[in-house]
């Protein structure tokens, strides 16, 4: 069996909780990060549902992230705790995934797609901070999901200009 990439770009950038053997910043081409995607299972709950991130397609964009690669024997046993991590609307797709390195990859990416039926789509950024500050869910709060994704794309040197809107918001440097 051979290895797996997986690429995160909202809480598994921060806190993958999965066994990797090797972890690398990189990006994914065409699609752009959005807070667009209702979350009852992790950080809102049924009815008063938060937001977490989603990628929606688009030509010229790009996205940062980490890539992951999961050796062979893990393989299964990640997959099968990824799938259940993100069922709150996501799937699996593969895209080409180019590490910092230079290298590029097949990666596995869960993308919310708008036809699910968490998906919320997009809203004026103040009340998208609105929604989040007053969210909280089983993993818990809405905007520590929000401020740990900024703090580590800033670690990484990426600049994502609706994510640190965001954060700007939820925080003093609103
Ligand atoms: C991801 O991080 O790649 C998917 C969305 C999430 O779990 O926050």
């Amino acid at each position: 069996m051979s290895a797996l990439w997986v690429f995160g770009y909202g809480s598994l950038v921060w806190r993958p909780a999965f066994a990797h053997r090797r972890r690398e910043p990189a990006r994914i081409r065409h699609w752009t990060r959005r807070f667009w995607q209702g979350s009852t299972d992790h950080r809102g709950v049924p009815g008063a549902p938060g937001r977490v991130v989603t990628l929606l397609p688009e030509a010229d964009a790009e996205t940062w992230g980490m890539a992951y690669e999961v050796a062979p024997a893990e393989r299964e046993r990640v997959l099968a705790n990824l799938d259940h991590r993100e069922k709150g609307g996501y799937a699996r797709h593969q895209v080409p995934t180019e590490l910092r390195s230079g290298e590029t990859v097949e990666a596995l990416v869960y993308v919310a797609t708008p036809d699910n039926d968490e998906f919320l789509g997009d809203a004026p950024l103040e009340a998208i901070a609105r929604q989040i500050a007053s969210s909280v869910g089983p993993s818990g709060a809405n905007v520590e999901y929000v401020l740990e994704l900024d703090r580590a794309l800033r670690d990484l040197g990426v600049d994502d200009p609706h994510v640190a809107a965001l954060a700007a918001l939820l925080t003093d440097r609103g």
